[in-house]
């Protein structure tokens, strides 16, 4: 059966829900109820049918509503996506990747039709039926990798590598935790990894670039990244700070349930045949802390990890207004029952 997608808005009257079976498969970050950085790093192999591991790329119901707010974004403000000179060949890599994966996929809601370079491709969803020569900048309304990441959920960067580094030179970035893509363009691993407290010194970035410059094709990988957001908001950039930055202050013992959200970051990482280039797409999923409980242990564990999170993580990632507030909302959820590992 196909994905029923949801009619939704991530700003504004923010009409944005999970559905239960959006809230089952939720990617719930947590395997202890502590939380410190380390280099956690998976095969990306398929996981169990119905999980946002299923397939590579994961389409769910929020998907069409996900694209209109990109295409909002991107109206507002164009340097959201930028791509290098040298990162065409790169951006054509990610379009096979991304076509391929939703037609194997989705096959009812994505076909791909190939002959030699002339390709078909149709994504039902979005009302799209184009034809285009691979290879041929001419013969698409954008960029390869505008045009296909104008119809793929989650935030993508392209990394080239050289001089045993990688470099950020291409990248769609309207879905982001606070940081930009427009500060970030061509800066290499360590320097876009500058802010972050605490990991350089655990070696943790070191490690991290290793495993990716190994990278093989074929064989991709994946982690998780969180942290919270008030209100289901898809773009908390630095650019729009001031829009979003103020609803820190918001949030009371009322109406944390309802308003602060969960954010999880599926970031995979798979090599790029022509280009030899790296893609890593950071797909967005938000849950409420309201939908979030009905899930038993995933209150319980929240409530433990917010209550031992270090200092340094609390400021980085933003919590410091809401974090009491936030504990003291959960804490009717933890019963003090011992959790199990990875459970
Ligand atoms: C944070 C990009 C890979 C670990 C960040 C940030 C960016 C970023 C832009 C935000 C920094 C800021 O505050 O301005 C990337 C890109 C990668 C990549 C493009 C592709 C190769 C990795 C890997 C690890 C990692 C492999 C493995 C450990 C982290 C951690 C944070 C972070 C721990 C802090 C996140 C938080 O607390 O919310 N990354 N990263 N990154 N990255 Fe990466």
């Amino acid at each position: 059966m196909g994905i029923e997608f949801r009619k939704e808005t991530f700003r504004d009257d923010f009409t944005f829900r999970n559905s239960e079976k959006a809230i089952r498969r939720f990617p719930f970050p947590f395997d202890k109820d502590a939380y410190m950085y380390a280099v956690n790093i998976e095969p990306h192999t398929a996981g169990p049918e119905g999980s946002v591991y299923e397939h590579p790329i994961d389409v769910d119901e929020h998907y069409v509503s996900e694209m209109a707010d990109r295409a909002l974004v991107l109206k507002e403000d164009p340097l959201r996506c930028q791509s290098l000179p040298h990162m065409t060949l790169a951006g054509w890599d990610l379009l096979e990747l991304l076509m391929v994966s939703k037609a194997t996929s989705y096959p009812e809601h994505f076909e791909l039709h190939r002959d030699g370079d002339q390709w078909r491709w149709i994504n039902r969803p979005l009302g799209i039926d184009d034809r285009f020569t691979f290879g041929d900048l001419a013969t698409l309304p954008y960029g390869p990798m505008e045009y296909i990441t104008r119809q793929s959920q989650g935030d993508f960067c392209i990394l080239d590598q050289r001089d045993g580094n990688l470099w950020m030179d291409a990248g769609i970035v309207t879905t982001q935790a606070d940081w930009s893509l427009d500060f970030d363009i061509g800066m290499n691993f360590f320097e876009w990894h500058g802010p972050v407290p605490l990991a350089h010194e655990l070696g943790v970035f070191e490690r991290a670039l290793k495993f990716m410059l190994n990278l093989r094709q074929g064989s991709p990988v994946r982690r998780l990244n969180w942290t919270m957001t008030i209100n289901p908001r898809l773009d908390t950039s630095p650019e729009n700070y001031h829009k979003w930055g103020p609803d820190r202050t918001t949030i009371t013992p009322e109406n944390v349930g309802n308003k602060l959200h969960l954010r999880v970051e599926l970031q995979s990482f798979f090599r790029l045949p022509r280009s030899n280039a790296i893609v890593f797409p950071i797909r967005c999923y938000l849950i409420k802390l309201e939908e979030l409980v009905t899930i038993p242990k995933w209150g319980r564990r929240l409530h433990r990890v917010l209550q031992s999170l270090p200092p340094e993580l609390v400021d980085y990632k933003g919590l410091s207004r809401y974090r009491d507030t936030a504990i003291a909302w959960l804490s009717q959820y933890d019963d003090g029952a011992p959790t199990s590992p990875g459970g």
